[in-house]
């Protein structure tokens, strides 16, 4: 670590912001005892937060159909051989039900953009959630939709919704995205869900195709001045029915590195070891824990269903029953020191607000 990087990681713990230049730097001059640094201070500005709580999201992964094309992922409309399905209403409480019993109080509905969750069936679908676990909180990731939408589905009961950025940077969003698809309008649907009142968890992939530390700085810019509550970053992994397929997935170091430093820029955001991030390597999650994370997010999803939300390869947890993968993670957190909690977990400084 040189002397300039030194001075870059004690400015950020200072709790003072770097300019874009200056995150690019500390990217493209990173090694390992610049890595070890930040995953130290991380991890003790996370515990002032959150001691050695770790907060779970049960994972419902609704729909596999999409009408998006984009051209990382393996469920992109044009992928014929993904197979596809979409949970009933009774299917998606159901799970909910199975979660709750097993100490799950936030449940994340995430689905393509799959036009048969119109509002009026997802409001019904939330409104039902929030009925028979009012204690809970409901978190979509539904994708792009319009601001009436958004709204129709905070008033039915949704407190949070998770739309990565994917990247901040527009000429990169392009090579990431097919052209009908726009920068401007994700930024669109992020300011609208910030205006109605949601938590919001905005993130990127790491290692993405034709990302640079100039990209990654602008990403961090971005978290810097949104200030989402929450921010899921994984590595980018390649899907072999995806244009993508012959790219080079993200590595575990370089997201270890970003987790730390997000850990940084908002000490009190949410930050989820990623279900990508243990795909790419078995302790994963783990070390996504100790370089300052603070939510696993496992899957809720029916078993039969769990292979065909394969976004990327290889992706783990798809043979397990919930019951299983709640009880694996209890002892991965535990095996390195923390603990998971029956909490909705929302972001410190949220106040949860009464909706009639
Ligand atoms: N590798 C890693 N992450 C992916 N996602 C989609 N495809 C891939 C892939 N091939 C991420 C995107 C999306 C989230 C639901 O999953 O960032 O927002
Ligand atoms: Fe699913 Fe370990 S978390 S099997």
């Amino acid at each position: 670590m040189n002397k300039k990087e030194k001075e870059l990681i004690d400015r950020l713990e200072r709790e003072q912001s770097l300019t874009e230049e200056e995150y690019a730097e500390l990217i493209r001059n990173r090694d390992e005892e610049a890595a070890a640094s930040l995953a130290k201070i991380a991890v003790k500005k996370r515990k002032e937060f959150f001691s050695d709580a770790v907060y779970t999201r049960g994972l419902i992964e609704i729909s596999s159909i999409c009408k998006n094309n984009c051209l990382y992922c393996g469920i992109r409309r044009d992928n014929r051989n993904a197979e596809r399905y979409r949970l009933t209403k009774e299917e998606i409480l159901a799970c909910a039900d199975e979660g709750y019993e097993l100490g799950f109080r936030t449940f994340v509905l995430q689905g393509g953009e799959d036009p048969y969750f119109t509002d009026e069936v997802l409001c019904e679908i939330v409104a039902g959630l929030k009925e028979k676990h009012p204690d809970c909180a409901v978190t979509l990731s539904m994708g792009e939709r319009s601001s009436h939408s958004y709204r129709a589905l905070y008033d039915a009961g949704a407190d949070r919704y998770l739309l990565r950025h994917e990247t901040a940077d527009v000429g990169h969003y392009a090579k990431l995205h097919p052209g009908e698809m726009s920068f401007d309008n994700r930024m669109r649907c992020l300011h609208d869900l910030k205006e109605i009142g949601y938590q919001i968890g905005c993130g990127f992939m790491v290692g993405s195709p034709f990302q640079t530390p100039e990209t990654l700085a602008k990403d961090l810019k971005f978290v810097e001045t949104f200030r989402p509550a929450m921010c899921g970053i994984g590595p980018f992994i390649p899907h072999h029915d995806t244009p993508f397929k012959d790219e080079k997935a993200g590595t575990l170091e370089l997201t270890l590195f970003l987790l730390s430093v997000i850990r940084l820029i908002l000490p009190e955001v949410l930050l989820p070891a990623t279900t990508a991030l243990g795909t790419i390597d078995p302790k994963g999650r783990e070390k996504g824990i100790l370089a300052g994370a603070n939510v696993v997010m496992p899957n809720l999803s029916p078993v039969g269903v769990r292979k065909k939300y394969e976004l990327y390869d290889n992706k783990i947890c798809t043979g397990e029953e919930s019951a299983q993968c709640r009880g694996c993670l209890e002892a991965r957190m535990q095996s390195v020191g923390y603990r998971l909690v029956v909490d909705r977990g929302d972001a410190p400084g949220y106040t949860i607000h009464q909706k009639i």
